[in-house]
């Protein structure tokens, strides 16, 4: 798929205060380059159906903008950012739909209703061509993540590939978090995973190598790529990084 360029991407990038970088440049440049990585592996039609969960307000959605006449579906646990995009997005591009659900996060969403271990994402079986989890298995818990990972493989189609970006555990992760001056080190071991900080485990949470490779078996998924990403080795936000494909019978 060819990227279109528009002119008016300002009116999609919301006010400083929502913003999760320095400046809208920034924003908008880190989406152009998550999407870029992503399609280095996967060939995104433009009759494509994306999922992306834990959308934010909608970063990710900017690099589709103009190119896709699919369907873009995100969806988050803040509502103001949905309300956001939906305000800011959707009403331009209709094509981009943006769900506010009430998942409770230690964290981010402490008044949350439902339980993230029994949420139903509400996307029938087979619905997704790539579902784009940026920066969120890196604030679940175990149980989550797990039902996350369920619901993902219910809703890919066979043909779909799902990527998902972890701070990954190994012994390898494990000696250079102790030997440099990184963001995390993830000290405490807290049930399947670990974190940084016990009081505030979603803040940062990190998975061992062979957790995520059960789990990914016990859905019927495999790995197609994986990639180190440079947190581990230096102050650098880039994270891990899987695309899996269903393992198809
Ligand atoms: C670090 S931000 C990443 C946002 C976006 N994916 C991006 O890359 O710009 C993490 C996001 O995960 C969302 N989140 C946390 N727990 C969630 C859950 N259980 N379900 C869906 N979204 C969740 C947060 O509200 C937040 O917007």
């Amino acid at each position: 798929m060819r990227t279109k360029i528009i002119n008016h991407i300002e009116d999609l990038i919301p006010p400083k205060k929502m913003l999760s970088h320095k400046d809208a440049k920034a924003y908008h440049d880190s989406a152009l380059h998550n999407i870029a990585t992503i399609e280095k592996h996967v060939s995104v039609s433009e009759d494509a159906s994306i999922l992306d969960v834990g959308c934010a307000a909608g970063r990710l959605a900017l690099p589709f903008i103009g190119r896709l006449k699919g369907n873009y579906e995100g969806f988050d646990i803040k509502e103001n950012l949905i309300e956001w995009a939906t305000n800011n997005i959707t009403t331009r591009y209709p094509n981009f739909r943006f769900t506010y659900f009430s998942v409770k996060n230690s964290v981010m969403n402490r008044s949350g209703i439902v339980d993230g271990n029994e949420f139903v994402f509400p996307f029938l079986d087979g619905s997704f061509d790539l579902i784009i989890f940026h920066s969120i298995f890196t604030h679940l818990m175990p149980d989550v993540a797990k039902r996350y990972l369920a619901e993902s493989s219910r809703v890919l189609k066979d043909t779909g590939f799902l990527y998902i970006t972890f701070y990954v555990w190994d012994r390898e992760t494990e000696s250079c978090v102790a030997s440099n001056d990184t963001r995390w080190t993830f000290p405490h071991q807290m049930g399947e995973c670990r974190v940084h900080d016990p009081n505030r485990p979603e803040d940062a949470v990190s998975f061992h190598r062979d957790w995520i490779y059960e789990q990914a078996l016990k859905n019927g998924l495999g790995v197609r790529n994986f990639v180190q990403g440079a947190w581990r080795n230096a102050r650098n936000h880039a994270q891990d990084y899987y695309i899996f494909r269903k393992h198809v019978s």
